[in-house]
């Protein structure tokens, strides 16, 4: 996959990763339309780099995921690579967890439920173009989880495994499937200044582009980077030998 000239959908990409990686779509020759729920946020980042195409969306409601991706292929209809990287991160205390479940619930929606439901609908457009990507931004804590933040972990636990299974099922078409593994990074994930531990997101983002640009599949960086190789061969030949013995069983699958 060329990584200029292509039409790019970052989800959050007001701020934090989503608004580097639009950066460095950006200054590659890409075309880049962002969204994000707060208008003053997109109207600094349009600030910023006047090329963004900026649209006021809420991923963490059906509704808007698909107002979202009606304009795509309205407005944009060569558009060509998602990058499914919004998302929020909840403490989550299991003895305490009084809160009403809609609290629980829209940490679900936007961190699995919107790039599951952005994807499946996109792809019927993204397989009709020569070349495109979808790009899911997952976490460190996929492979091991933050206690802290239990649904959080798991929401990207869940979303890495669907990464893994779309990436077999789309091998032979035109749309590549990258699974970005971030480690803790500075950014206002969970509120401003609850990640200022992390590494600087513009260190980070020029390594994502760097392994991006060499062809990675899964790129991780840092602590990330070491969590993956950790992670036995071995299960990643076990989903493809069973997708192979699904697919001779269910020819027409
Ligand atoms: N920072 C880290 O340490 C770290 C580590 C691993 C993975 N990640 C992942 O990286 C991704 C980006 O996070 P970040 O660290 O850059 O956080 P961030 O600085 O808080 O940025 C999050 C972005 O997503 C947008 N957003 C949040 N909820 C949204 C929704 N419902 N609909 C549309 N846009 C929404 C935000 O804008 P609005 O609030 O205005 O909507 C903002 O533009 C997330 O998926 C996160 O889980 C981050």
């Amino acid at each position: 996959m060329k990584w200029n000239g292509n039409t790019v959908l970052v989800t959050g990409g007001s701020n934090g990763i989503g608004l580097a990686l639009a950066a460095r779509f950006l200054a590659r020759g890409n075309r880049v339309v962002i969204c994000g729920r707060r208008q003053e946020k997109l109207d600094e980042a349009k600030a910023a780099y006047p090329e963004l195409i900026t649209v006021r969306c809420d991923v963490m409601l059906p509704d808007e995921r698909a107002r979202l991706l009606a304009y795509m292929n309205e407005a944009h209809p060569e558009w060509n690579v998602l990058v499914n990287n919004a998302g929020i991160q909840q403490h989550v205390n299991v003895r305490r967890a009084s809160e009403p479940w809609e609290h629980y619930e829209r940490e679900i929606a936007i961190n699995f439920d919107a790039p599951v439901h952005l994807t499946l609908a996109a792809l019927p457009h993204l397989l009709e173009q020569p070349s495109a990507a979808v790009i899911n931004v997952t976490s460190g804590l996929a492979l091991a989880p933050a206690a802290w933040a239990p649904v959080y972990s798991a929401t990207k636990a869940g979303l890495r495994s669907f990464t893994q299974s779309l990436r077999l099922q789309l091998r032979g078409t035109s749309v590549e499937v990258i699974e970005i593994v971030p480690p803790a990074v500075n950014t206002d994930l969970g509120g401003p200044g609850l990640h200022t531990f992390g590494v600087p997101v513009d260190d980070f983002a020029d390594g994502v582009f760097e392994k991006l640009e060499a062809g990675a599949e899964e790129i991780g960086y840092g602590d990330a980077e070491r969590r993956l190789s950790l992670v036995p061969r071995e299960l990643q030949s076990a989903a493809e030998q069973m997708w192979a013995g699904f697919r001779s069983r269910n020819p027409n699958f």
